[in-house]
């Protein structure tokens, strides 16, 4: 099924990304690039789906054969409801941003954990056994971090929010994972001083908050990961300041190709091209 030349034939099969807003995504030039450099006959476009055209959106992924979708804020767990199979990690984690029709069928999973995990071992910390992990922020991005460094066998994994009743209710679903321990943002500076691994997956120092970071100067201990989810600006004060003080800093960038890359190989099962995903996406954030 490829195209010669790279062009659209008719046997170009579609894939695309759902999301309200949608028109900021990078998913469309980086897997549109993965398609090229694997030789893959596919399209990648983004819809600009409302809430309300969930259902309509799910009859014409059937009705169209549409392969693949990533899905995007906010539609990452009402989409579910419209799908036929949910993987067993995403249900657990209660959000799905990939779907796979096979025939008709379609199967919801989240990559987006497993995506962040790929990315931290690649980049920052080859193994997370044994490590002691600070997740800072309890929605939906830290439940997918948890449930996939779960996997990990971290020696514990604290979670640090500033409402503690959410740190408690992410801490009470994965209690049969890991050692998992919920506290609330007074306990934040300890917390940084004891742990290998600190993550951020609030939005705190996001743009335009470029100045705010959720951890204080020279709270990491010495030799610690610093890890941030947000990728735009390329570096948070958070990350910044880490950098200054020697620690290895891992940014959101990774997540995001890696997350795109395990996507890419549920529907293709072939591996994703990460290197040049990566070079297209850093060429449209320059
Ligand atoms: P996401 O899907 O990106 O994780 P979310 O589910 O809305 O988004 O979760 C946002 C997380 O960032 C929450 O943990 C939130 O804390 P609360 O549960 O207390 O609301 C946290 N967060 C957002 N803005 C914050 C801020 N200014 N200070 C501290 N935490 C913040």
């Amino acid at each position: 099924n490829v195209a010669a030349g790279g062009a659209i034939d008719s046997h170009t099969v579609l894939y695309g990304v759902i999301g309200d807003p949608v028109r900021h995504s990078k998913s469309p030039i980086m897997m549109n690039r993965a398609f090229r450099e694997t030789s893959v006959n596919g399209v990648y476009a983004a819809f600009h789906i409302k809430e309300d055209q969930l259902a309509a959106f799910a009859g014409g992924v059937r009705a169209m054969g549409i392969r693949g979708v990533n899905v995007t804020i906010p539609h990452k767990v009402n989409i579910m409801k419209y799908l036929d199979e949910i993987d067993p990690a995403a249900a657990a984690i209660g959000a799905v941003n990939t779907i796979v029709n096979e025939d008709g069928k379609l199967i919801g999973y989240n990559t987006d954990g497993v995506g962040y995990v790929r990315s931290l071992k690649e980049e920052a910390m080859p193994s997370i056994a044994g490590k002691r992990v600070l997740v800072i922020g309890a929605g939906g991005a830290a439940r997918g971090i948890v449930h996939a460094l779960a996997a990990e066998r971290p020696e514990r994994i604290v979670i640090a929010n500033r409402s503690l009743g959410k740190a408690e209710e992410l801490a009470g679903a994965f209690a049969n994972l890991a050692e998992l321990e919920p506290i609330a943002s007074g306990g934040l500076e300890e917390a940084c001083g004891q742990a290998d691994l600190v993550i951020n997956t609030t939005s705190v120092g996001m743009y335009p908050n470029v100045d705010e970071s959720p951890v204080g100067k020279g709270w990491l201990k010495e030799g610690a990961v610093a890890s941030d989810l947000i990728y735009n600006p390329l570096a948070t004060r958070f990350l910044r300041e880490a950098e200054q003080l020697g620690h290895t800093v891992h940014g959101g960038l990774g997540m995001f190709i890696q997350q795109g890359a395990i996507a890419f190989e549920h529907w293709t099962g072939k591996p994703a091209p990460v290197q040049a995903m990566r070079e297209t996406v850093l060429a449209a954030l320059n």
